[in-house]
């Protein structure tokens, strides 16, 4: 999925994958992260999602990254946010108190641009992306994130043959393949959402789960003394 695809979609307001309200997996299993009040949480691809504020409401700054000029536009206006604009590096960047959105694409994001993030929010960011760009957007992140990061990450899997994505099936064997050589993965939730989604059942879906991960760097082991 190019950025071409996304901008088009927001565009045409194609936006089937935008909630109205705060996504639930996030609100029960945020805690889980036992992340100190005051940190930073980083929201890749964050669209104009509700959770945004939900997580600033929670005492955490909240940095988002996004490609829509539309997303972040209408994120503000309908929030009645009136955020200072100014370019920064790549970016155009969208301040408001204690939530900054990046306009622009996750992949030119920095080392710089994430140096003091505590937490992660992947929530219909991974599986928005097609198989051949899973591992460039992991392997980007796990490039830039500091080590003390911790990643809440929402997926969803079915029958890939039963309907195109995005959003794409992206399966347990695929994260642990993607993450778990540097980080420790826990699955906290493992559940049938197809009622809970007839948009995609009415696309022939016959099964689908959602699943929350929370995924922690794992410790370097100390190399043996060597005598
Ligand atoms: C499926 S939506 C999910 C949005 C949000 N996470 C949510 O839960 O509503 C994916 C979002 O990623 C954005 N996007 C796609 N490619 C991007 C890129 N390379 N850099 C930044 N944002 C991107 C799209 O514009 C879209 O808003």
């Amino acid at each position: 999925m190019k950025a071409e695809f996304w901008l088009q979609r927001w565009q045409q307001n194609q936006i089937g994958f935008h909630q109205r309200e705060v996504n639930t997996n996030l609100q029960e299993f945020w805690g889980s992260m036992e992340l100190p009040r005051g940190s930073l949480v980083f929201v890749p691809m964050c669209g104009k999602s509700r959770d945004l504020l939900w997580l600033r409401e929670q005492d955490f700054s909240v940095l988002g990254v996004e490609i829509s000029q539309i997303a972040v536009q209408s994120f503000h206006a309908e929030n009645r946010l009136y955020p200072k604009i100014a370019p920064r590096g790549g970016f155009e960047c969208w301040d408001s108190d204690r939530l900054r959105i990046l306009r622009g694409d996750v992949f030119a994001l920095k080392a710089e641009d994430v140096t003091n993030v505590a937490g992660v929010y992947d929530r219909a960011s991974l599986i928005a992306l097609p198989p051949n760009m899973r591992a460039d957007y992991t392997g980007h992140l796990l490039a830039i994130l500091p080590t003390t990061a911790k990643i809440l990450l929402v997926t969803l899997e079915y029958l890939q043959e039963e309907m195109q994505g995005p959003p794409f099936s992206v399966r347990e064997e695929e994260v642990r393949g993607l993450y778990g050589d540097r980080y420790e993965i826990k699955r906290l939730s493992d559940k049938d959402v197809l009622n809970a989604n007839p948009r995609f059942r009415d696309q022939g879906l016959t099964h689908l789960r959602g699943k929350v991960y929370y995924l922690r760097y794992r410790r370097q082991l100390t190399p043996p003394n060597r005598t």
